[in-house]
């Protein structure tokens, strides 16, 4: 690699809390080391368009420093660079188009900052691009390999825990059952870290897939067994992935109607939907944000490519920082599918803890 001058920062597909941060941290890590840092705007979007802001201004001493008025960043949610879900970076010609892009702007290094299919899209750029380029890891979703947290999901996860807190007041003011769906899409590590810490009666999830009727049947034998008889539960919590495939509504209604000769329980569902994805990031969130980033210019500095920065990853080279590891976006695709399609040793082992403990759930 030549010499490091300029390395630009995207966000890209779902925004998740912490990506300022991270951002962020990019800006004063390589101001500190003189790089100036370029913002993408709204993903492979800018970077195709050449969208790009100024995030360090040059001092009269010849050092640099983060532009005016972006110290507010680090606290707050969404992604202030803006973001897509860009379906023409799918095209090879737009990846070239995007390469030549940087090379007009004068980057010299990027930093891709997503989720799964925004880190696919760094591998296809690294793959045809001279340009070194860095993914770190954030998306609610924690659907990514190589990466035991992704930056955004411990914020939705206490989000999801403070919703459920909430309607568990008024579903004991009245002994009420309520199915909340979270996010997540294809992964269900959402809703089964929650159901725990919430203390749901239940837990839905795409990793384990059954018929629409086994759930019902199981969901059933779950509202009769707490709210029936001695027991007399006043609340029934039952958390829901979205990549469970009935509609959270038709699946209220349906239980509603199994259960009419139990008086008085009835059943209402709430999507919590994009009320998880923001807010302000949490302690967590912005620690792993800073790490992260740290792990990703050095690796820049060391004139790495089609890599990610993971925490706390099984995969991987060790860093300085013993919880940041160097994956190579080769390796998280391949660990990304086996998480997905439920081959990963973690997915099993997430699997077998939830098993282990579905029966204390519903007590
Ligand atoms: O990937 C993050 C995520 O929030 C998923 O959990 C969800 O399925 C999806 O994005 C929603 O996407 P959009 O914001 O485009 O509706």
């Amino acid at each position: 690699m030549g010499s490091l001058d300029t390395i630009a920062v995207l966000t890209s597909g779902g925004d998740a809390p912490g990506m300022n941060a991270a951002v962020w941290a990019v800006i004063k890590l390589a101001a500190a080391r003189k790089i100036r840092v370029i913002g993408v705007e709204r993903g492979y979007d800018g970077l195709i368009d050449g969208v790009f802001q100024d995030l360090t201004r040059d001092l009269a001493d010849g050092s640099l420093a983060p532009e005016i008025g972006l110290d507010w960043l680090a606290g707050t949610g969404g992604t202030f660079l803006g973001s897509s879900r860009c379906i023409r970076f799918l095209d090879p010609a737009h990846r070239a188009g995007a390469c030549a892009t940087m090379h007009d702007a004068g980057i010299d290094a990027l930093i891709v900052i997503g989720g799964n299919g925004s880190l696919t899209g760094a591998h296809h750029l690294a793959s045809v691009c001279d340009v070194p380029v860095v993914g770190i890891p954030a998306s609610i979703d924690n659907d990514i390999g190589g990466t035991t947290d992704a930056i955004g999901v411990d914020t939705a996860l206490n989000t999801i825990l403070e919703a459920c807190d909430r309607l568990s007041d008024t579903a004991r003011s009245h002994q009420r059952a309520f199915i909340v769906e979270v996010m997540g899409r294809r992964s269900g590590y959402l809703a089964m870290a929650s159901a725990v810490a919430a203390t749901a009666d239940a837990v839905l999830l795409p990793e384990r897939p059954r018929d629409e009727t086994e759930i019902l049947d199981e969901l059933e034998g779950l509202l009769r067994h707490s709210f029936d008889g001695g027991r007399s539960k006043r609340r029934v919590l039952i958390i829901k992935a979205e990549g469970v495939p009935t509609p959270t509504l038709l699946l209220a209604e349906r239980l509603q109607s199994r259960i009419l000769d139990l008086e008085d329980v009835t059943i209402r569902p709430i999507v919590l939907g994009h009320l998880i994805r923001g807010g302000h990031p949490t302690f967590h969130d912005r620690m792993i944000a800073g790490r992260l980033a740290l792990g990703a210019v050095n690796a820049i500095e060391h004139g790495t490519t089609d890599v990610m920065v993971g925490w706390q990853s099984t995969i991987g080279e060790p860093t300085s920082d013993p919880n940041v590891s160097v994956v190579a976006l080769t390796d998280m695709l391949t660990e990304t599918a086996a998480l997905l399609d439920g081959t990963s040793e973690v997915t099993r082992m997430r699997l077998h803890l939830i098993q282990q403990v579905e029966g204390v759930l519903a007590l």
